[in-house]
Parts: C-alpha cells; structure tokens; sequence
C-alpha cells in the first residue's frame, strides 16, 4: 500500500468512527455497556489505537496532521462518554426515586429509650422493699457538719472511727459526708419517734479507686424506732429485706462495733462460695437518743447502714466497681 492510500485509509477509518461512535455511545442503557464502549474506543488495543497503529509508516508531514485529527476526536469521545454517563446516572436515580415512594405515615423508628442506670435501678428496688415495709424515704444534704455526720452519732473528734472517714473537709466545721448515718439525726431532731425512715444517698470518702473502692459511693441508711423494738426486729427485718433482694442466699449475722449502736452486727451473705459483707446494723446506742432529749426507756431502736454499688455487683455479678461510673453506652445499655 503506498503511502496516499495508508493516509486515506486512516483518515477513512477515523471518520467512520466519529460516524457510528456518538449514535453507538447514545443508544447506551447502562454505566457498565458505557464503560465496555469506552474501552472498545479508547482502550489500549481499542479502534482508535487499532487504526493508527500504522501511523509511522506515513510520511512525516502527514504524521502530526493524523494525531491532531486523532486527538481531537478523542477529547470530543471522551466528552461524549461522559456526558452520557452523567444522563444515565440521572436516569437511575430518577428511576430509584419514582420506585422509593415514600409513606410519611408510616411510623418512625423512634428514639432509643433510655433505661435506669443499674445503681439507680437496685437502689430503687432497695428503696421499694422497705417501703413494703411501712418505711419512708428521707433526704440529708451531702455537706454535712462535723456534728452531724460525727460527734452526734458517738464518733468525738480524735476517736480512731474517724480514721477510716477523715476525709474530704471544707472548713474545720464542713464536710462531704462520709456516710448516710447523719439521716437519722437530723429526722429524728425535728420527728420525735416512733421511726421508720432510710435514707438512700451519695458518701464520699477519701478510698484510693481499685475495683472495689471508690471515692463517691452510694449508701441506704435505715432507721426504726418505736416501743419495745429489740434485736428481733432488726434480725426479722434485715432477714426479710435481704431474702426478698437476694432470694434464699445462705445469711449470717457477725458481732461488729458501730459506734451509734449497741450490740452492733455486720450481715454477710454467701456469694460465689465466700462470705460477703454486705451491711452494717444494730440497736441504736440509748446515748444517740438521751442526746436528743428521746426517752431511751421508752423507745429502743434499730439502725443499719448498706453500700448500693455491692448489692448491684452482687446481683449483676459485675466485677468492678469503676464499670458504674465510667458512661459506657455498651455496658449500661444491659440493664
Ligand atoms: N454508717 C456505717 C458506715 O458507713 C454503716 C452503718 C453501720 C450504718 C451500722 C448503720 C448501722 O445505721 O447501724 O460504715
């Protein structure tokens, strides 16, 4: 073939290319018979590189002539491509949208509830089995007064029961209250007996956090007072409320020292084989009373004191205290 017929041949082919390609890339219905067109044009081993694969063989003069012609058909393909790419993704959407009706009536997925966070939850349903009971819920402010949360419940400045609760003063006189005890003091200066309060509550000591320790915790205090109390009532009445949390876990009573009651006990259930302490109880001192001007011929009385974060732990068989109060959704969403 001599030079004048390669030149035309390709300037043929190129031509009848720019004829059928446009008709062909508009009569495309999908993205993917698009991109198959593209490469059967365009591509590596495409028309347009099938037919200039001769170009060398042309005379010099010719050869820019030829590219140029190529390369303008080329963009003018490419623009053509996209362009209907762009209309057939249109095309779909408008398609998916006609599909996709949408029913405002339908009802929504609504909020995520929320749920008790699982110490609130337990000291609810402390709070809910003593006022089975016949007891009411009193409230004490967590800045309590060294008189208050010490001196008027037998603990006088330099008694080693302090040591354990020397903890977070705001002046010589203020404090965090170290537990819920001050309650019973202060309902009983302004409630003359007979009694049956609790007073569930934050504490706050100084306790270095580990797994079981925290320095913010939550406390239940009971308080009952009337004529003829004795330790029959407390032992019935703790047994009753720890059968009714625990259900019929083996129970103890242990010889303790308080230093507002007197004889004093701390109660253990048996948990995972092993005694667990879970109160502090006993008959109110008759000096907690005479200091209040309350007859202690007369009126006799109970007391007892439980941390919530173990009752929770026990019955959740949680393993670390820390997991109450770190706000992970993925812990609290269990309960
Ligand atoms: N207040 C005590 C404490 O935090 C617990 C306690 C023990 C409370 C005996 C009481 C009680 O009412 O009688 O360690």
């Amino acid at each position: 073939m001599s030079e004048i017929e390669l030149l035309n041949q390709i300037e043929n082919e190129l031509e009848e290319l720019s004829d059928s390609a446009y008709e062909e890339i508009k009569n495309t219905d999908n993205e993917i018979n698009l991109e198959k067109l593209r490469v059967a044009f365009l591509g590596k081993k495409g028309r347009l590189s099938n037919i200039l694969k001769n170009m060398g063989k042309l005379d010099s003069k010719d050869r820019p002539v030829i590219g140029e012609k190529a390369n303008i058909l080329k963009t003018k393909l490419q623009e053509a491509i996209s362009i209907r790419k762009d209309t057939l993704i249109n095309f779909a959407l408008d398609l998916k949208i006609k599909d996709e009706k949408l029913d405002v009536t339908i009802p929504s997925n609504g909020i995520q509830k929320g749920n008790h966070h699982p110490l609130i939850a337990t000291q609810d349903e402390i709070v809910d089995i003593f006022c089975g009971l016949g007891y009411t819920v009193e409230n004490g402010p967590e800045i309590e007064s060294d008189f208050y949360n010490f001196e008027s419940l037998n603990i006088p400045k330099n008694h080693p029961a302090r040591d354990m609760q020397d903890t977070f003063y705001l002046n010589d006189n203020l404090l965090l209250r170290t537990h819920t005890s001050p309650v019973q003091i202060r309902y009983l200066k302004d409630n003359p007996p007979p009694t049956r309060i609790i007073s569930p509550g934050r504490v706050y000591r100084r306790d270095a956090v580990d797994a079981t320790h925290s320095p913010v915790f939550n406390q239940v205090e009971v308080l009952c007072i009337d004529e003829g109390i004795n330790f029959s009532h407390l032992r019935g009445t703790v047994l009753t409320f720890l059968r009714t949390f625990f259900g019929d876990l083996p129970i103890r009573f242990r010889a303790s020292y308080f230093p507002f009651t007197e004889p004093s006990a701390e109660v253990d259930v048996q948990w995972k084989g092993k005694w667990l302490e879970v109160m502090g109880c006993g008959m109110v001192d008759p000096m907690v009373l005479e200091r209040l001007d309350i007859d202690s011929e007369k009126w006799t009385g109970f007391a007892a004191g439980l941390g919530v974060e173990r009752f929770c732990m026990v019955r959740h068989q949680i393993d670390d205290i820390r997991r109450f109060y770190n706000n992970d959704i993925r812990f609290l969403k269990q309960f």
